[in-house]
């Protein structure tokens, strides 16, 4: 079957589906997106994936494509006809297309949007869960305003890609002091000796994940004690267990810091318990219920 993707209006077969070469996405990266898993036909939390692309719009001075409820409408349009049941959606809003000028373009320039959506295979998430995942560490070398889910990802792209040759599936960047901020596209957490689940406030230097909350609000239901504080790298190394989060991976046990191999080198039963039951909490949206 075909992918299907929406650009500015039009749902289009794959191969067809372009922008202008002078889309300010393209050029400056002058856009934000957000991506919302995609499980077992319905959409992850969306309400809050399009709050967060508020804020990053208003953040920016970019104006809303179309509105929230037609965006809502494209998500579930695009998920549909990709007959998408596992896997996720992706959206981007650029502040359009203009000829080529570090500054704002004419007020009334119609901002740019792309949905993109497509099944991840029940096997590779099985293997995350069984094997858990590596990680490298690396300097932190993004701009100040990682709180924007903007395009501009390049730190994120060099981060990612020294970890994949270094065998591993993440990258976790560390800020001047030796914290760990987060994964290249990832929220990073440790569990301590006595169960507590550690992760950088959300305040300072990370985006405010998602997934992130998702597990906050589950943690608070469940009685399990966070500690919302920075760690360092070398406190990771010595925790009983890792994780990451995100809305493509879920929840994914780290079983290795750089050469340091985590308790047993298996997947954490805290992490593992997290993932099997991550979705009991979860705003869940039926894409067929329109
Ligand atoms: N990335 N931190 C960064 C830098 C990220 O890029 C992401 C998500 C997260 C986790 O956020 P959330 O739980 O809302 O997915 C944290 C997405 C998945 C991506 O770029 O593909």
């Amino acid at each position: 079957m075909s992918r299907i993707a929406y650009v500015n209006g039009r749902y289009l077969p794959h191969r067809e589906a372009c922008v202008h070469v002078e889309d300010r996405g393209y050029q400056f990266a002058d856009a934000v997106y957000e991506v919302c898993e995609v499980f077992d036909g319905k959409i992850v939390d969306m309400t809050r994936h399009l709050d967060r692309l508020g804020r990053s719009l208003s953040e920016l001075s970019i104006v809303w494509p179309v509105s929230r409820a037609a965006l809502e409408r494209i998500l579930r349009e695009v998920v549909a006809r990709n007959r998408v049941t596992n896997g996720l959606v992706y959206l981007q809003v650029s502040r359009g297309v203009a000829k080529r000028d570090f500054t704002f373009p004419a007020p009334g320039t119609k901002s740019s949007l792309v949905v993109t959506s497509r099944s991840i295979q029940r096997d590779v998430s099985m293997k995350v869960t069984e094997d858990g995942i590596r990680v490298t560490t690396t300097p932190d070398i993004r701009w100040q305003r990682v709180d924007i889910k903007t395009t501009g990802l390049l730190a994120q792209v060099l981060a990612k890609e020294g970890a994949k040759r270094a065998g591993a599936k993440e990258a976790w960047m560390f800020d001047k002091e030796g914290y760990v901020t987060e994964g290249g596209s990832s929220n990073a957490w440790i569990v301590t000796a006595d169960g507590t689940l550690v992760t950088r406030p959300a305040e300072s230097g990370i985006l405010k994940g998602i997934t992130r909350a998702a597990i906050l609000d589950f943690a608070g239901r469940e009685g399990i004690k966070v500690d919302e504080r920075p760690f360092t790298v070398e406190e990771a190394k010595g925790a009983r267990e890792a994780f990451v989060t995100s809305a493509t991976g879920i929840v994914s046990p780290v079983v290795q810091i750089d050469d340091a191999v985590l308790g047993n080198g298996r997947p954490g039963s805290i992490a593992s318990d997290l993932r099997r039951r991550f979705h009991e909490g979860v705003e869940l949206l039926p894409v067929r219920a329109y």
